[in-house]
């Protein structure tokens, strides 16, 4: 028997990336491969997702959860393939992460996720289950975003570092690009600031006056986009930023469909769960996850399918804006929830007006849906459309039975919970991201 075969060499777990609407085949060594090649600026509805090998999940023991868990990390693959050695790699992202610390304040760190005693007995769970809340408040920037950024980022610096960026040097890189007004266009700034690389965010008329300054602080060059008499239907945020993009800018925000890499770090919240609820001697049997674009619960989804941990994964919008829950219907009735890419323009399409006091969760389309409904078909979950009552009560019950100071947004996952309560067993445990900071 040939022993090479079932030994395990410690390489990188990915082995490539594949488009989740067309099938289209993309090389973990491919630089800059941040769309399907069948995707245009006018048509983005084609997602690359990344393709593992099974391995056991043994991550290392590292406070930094890209260090901890680089091996189950694209970006470690791609700059593998790349001729990185493994130093290298680990190098980079230690050296990001520092510059970053010195920029933000913190660097990436495994953040706490803890059963919330007088919240679980509020919501009416024994001792045998309970409420465990992960806590993003305190990460890099004030939500999880940086964490799909920072992915992103790792990739550009390890195409520089081995010399296959199309740019000459630092000085000619062309400026990195992003469409948000909230915690995405923070996260992105404070990462590009880290590496004193240029940043064009594209935020809305109505844009807050305190994220504003912050970006105005973090050096970002802030573009107010007015819909103009031109314009197509669709957000004109998105619209300028796809046209900086045209004319060369790196795509650097947290939507798959414009950079798949975002859906690589995120996965590293899923991990830690899955280490976390194992050191207690514990098993999840749910997650909440709020959903705007889809990158975050996507990616929590896909974090369980490599870690061999398996809770109901229940996908949260509020119900003055839920394209998603609408998608899920429309894929059981054309086929089933599970690999519904190429049904796209049956599922998906934007929602009217969205409103809700969860302002970051109002994107009129979730942009990478397909992955968080292969999730939920495959652990057994479904969608939860949470009532605008619950969004202000979910935050309500962070606030007055915990000491984490959260936004309506990031207490939205909690919302789903407290909506679908009557489904969840007493003795369940149960896990929420507290996902960003009041701002
Ligand atoms: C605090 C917070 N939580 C959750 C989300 C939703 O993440 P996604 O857009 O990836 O679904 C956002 C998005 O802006 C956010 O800012
Ligand atoms: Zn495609």
């Amino acid at each position: 028997m040939a022993t090479a075969d079932v030994t395990d060499t410690g390489a990188p777990v990915v082995t490539g990336m594949r488009c989740s609407v067309c099938g289209a085949a993309v090389g973990i060594g491919e630089p800059l491969s941040f769309t399907c090649p069948a995707s245009t600026p006018s048509d983005r509805r084609h997602v690359l997702r990344f393709e593992s090998r099974t391995v056991p999940f043994r991550p290392t023991d590292d406070a930094n959860p890209f260090l901890a868990y680089r091996r189950w990390l694209a970006v470690d693959a791609f700059g593998a393939a790349l001729g990185l050695d493994d130093a290298e790699r680990a190098r980079i992202i230690a050296d990001l992460d520092a510059r970053v610390a010195r920029v933000a304040g913190t660097g990436f760190v495994r953040t706490p996720m803890r059963r919330a005693d007088e919240l679980s007995a509020v919501l009416g769970f024994s001792d045998r289950g309970g409420v465990w809340l992960k806590d993003e408040t305190h990460n890099v920037a004030g939500s999880h975003k940086a964490r799909h950024l920072f992915t992103e980022l790792v990739h550009l610096v390890m195409a520089e570092r081995a010399g296959v960026a199309p740019w000459k040097d630092v000085s000619s890189r062309p400026p990195l690009a992003i469409a948000s007004c909230g915690n995405a266009a923070i996260a992105a700034s404070t990462l590009a600031a880290a590496v004193d690389w240029p940043i064009a965010v594209h935020v809305p008329v109505a844009a807050d006056e305190p994220v504003l300054a912050m970006l105005d602080t973090l050096r970002a060059d802030v573009r107010v986009c007015e819909r103009r008499a031109a314009d197509p239907a669709g957000d004109p945020c998105v619209l300028r930023f796809r046209e900086a993009v045209v004319s060369g800018a790196i795509p650097f925000g947290v939507q798959g469909t414009e950079n798949a890499w975002c859906l690589d770090g995120g996965r590293t919240i899923g991990w830690e769960m899955t280490d976390q609820i194992a050191a207690e001697g514990r098993m999840l049997d749910a997650v909440f996850i709020q959903v705007g674009g889809g990158a975050f619960a996507s990616c929590v989804g896909a974090s369980f399918a490599t870690s061999g941990l398996h809770p109901r994964l229940h996908a949260v919008q509020a119900e003055g804006c839920a394209p998603l829950a609408r998608a899920w219907e429309r894929a059981l009735a054309t086929g089933g929830a599970a690999n519904a890419g190429p049904r796209w323009a049956e599922c998906m399409w934007p929602w009217q007006s969205p409103r809700s006091l969860a302002d970051g969760i109002l994107d009129d389309e979730t942009y990478d849906w397909i992955g968080v409904l292969d999730a939920m078909a495959s652990t057994g979950g479904s969608p939860v459309v949470a009532r605008e009552e619950n969004i202000v009560e979910a935050l309500r019950l962070v606030r007055d039975h915990t000491d984490i100071d959260p936004s309506p947004t990031g207490t939205a996952g909690l919302a789903g919970l407290v909506e679908a309560r009557s489904s969840v067993g007493d003795d369940e445990c149960v896990a929420v991201v507290v996902s960003g900071v009041r701002r």
